[in-house]
């Protein structure tokens, strides 16, 4: 039998652009990432940043005709960005599946939820109608949508933000894929929901052993979720680390100051507002580090010179100038 590698997903160098009216976007500009399997990977990160585009390359669901990519995306060692079509289909809502912050954009509004997740299943098997219905019921009363057998029967307008939220959970999983791809799943409910709905996801990851990304722009939910993470800025992941390295031992200037933005109290809404200035545009050059006009320890160098990944530790990196300083010491000494 062929020896599964540690890594699920593999990214190298990958570069995104969508053609929009208003010009090129180059959204992800050189993504290097590893994904282990059996984990949940966080990616995280101001809004614009191209945490959403960089992870709907994994499943290529940009308008073909408006993108371009260069770079390699492996996937379980299938290459994505050189497969055809009919494959992607295959792999799509089988292998990896995905979900969104807004559960209506994936549902339709004039079919029963039962009959939604029936269906995901017939697309992607050949068991019978019957069968099909049994098993939607075994995973309604999994995702805790009960009774399931009334549930079942029920249109999403009759639903809570928090119970359809938990049906795309069920949709996802119930093709049993390798990979789940959940984007901001939590951030459009309450604080009590978002709480449930994450402990649901863990305890799924937990029972089936799916590897899950999981972005979010809430260092608060990365500490809850995830067992390694993903910085993205300006298109680009400038850190990747354990979650217990990245708060204990944060190595890019950019990762520390979310940190610092985290609020103490239990608010967990808008942790993000406090760090001064806005990420750059995506559709312009970036010239040097794109964060040196919001670092605190910017110098001349970093105006000029694009910092490149460096690695500190088996599965820590940065990708700032100084990071191997900000690493050992917590701090850059001002005037490098
Ligand atoms: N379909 C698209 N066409 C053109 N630009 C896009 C498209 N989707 C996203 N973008 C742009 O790409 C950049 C990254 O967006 P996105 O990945 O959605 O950020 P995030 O998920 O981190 O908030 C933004 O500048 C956004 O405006
Ligand atoms: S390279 Fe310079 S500007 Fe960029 S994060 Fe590091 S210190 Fe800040
Ligand atoms: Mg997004």
């Amino acid at each position: 039998m062929q020896k599964l590698s540690d890594n699920i997903v593999e990214i190298e160098d990958l570069k995104v652009e969508l053609m929009s009216v208003d010009g090129i976007v180059t959204a992800v500009r050189g993504v290097d990432l590893k994904v282990m399997r059996g984990r949940i990977h966080g990616i995280v990160g101001e809004s614009g940043c191209g945490k959403s585009v960089m992870t709907k390359s994994i499943m290529r669901l940009h308008d073909e005709k408006k993108t371009a990519y260069s770079g390699k995306i492996f996937f379980d060692g299938e290459e994505i960005t050189g497969l055809k079509e009919k494959r992607l289909r295959e792999l799509r809502g089988k292998d990896i599946a995905m979900i969104f912050q807004n559960p209506m954009t994936s549902l339709s509004p004039i079919m029963k939820i039962g009959e939604q997740i029936s269906e995901a299943i017939l697309a992607k098997s050949d068991i019978s109608k019957e069968e099909a219905k049994t098993k939607t019921l075994e995973i309604l009363e999994m995702v805790g949508i009960t009774p399931a057998a009334d549930r079942y029967e029920m249109y999403p307008f009759e639903l809570s933000g928090g119970l359809l939220q938990r049906v795309m959970i069920a949709m996802a999983m119930v093709n049993e894929p390798r990979l789940l791809i959940a984007d901001e799943p939590t951030t459009a409910l309450d604080v009590t929901i978002q709480a449930q709905i994450l402990n649901l996801m863990k305890k799924m990851q937990k029972d089936t052993g799916v590897t899950i990304i999981f972005i979010t722009h809430d260092l608060g939910v990365i500490a809850e979720m995830c067992d390694t993470v993903s910085v993205m800025y300006a298109g680009k992941v400038v850190e990747t680390a354990s979650v217990m390295e990245l708060f204990d031992k944060p190595a890019h200037p950019y990762t520390k100051a979310l940190l610092d933005s985290m609020p103490k109290g239990s608010d967990t809404r808008d942790r993000l507002t406090t760090i001064q200035g806005a990420p750059p545009s995506l559709s312009m050059n970036i010239k040097g580090c794109s964060f040196a006009p919001r670092c605190k320890y910017a110098c001349d160098k970093c105006k000029s010179e694009e910092p490149k990944m460096t690695k500190l530790d088996v599965r820590h990196t940065s990708t700032c100038l100084f990071a191997a300083e900000l690493y050992k010491k917590g701090e850059i000494a001002i005037g490098n």
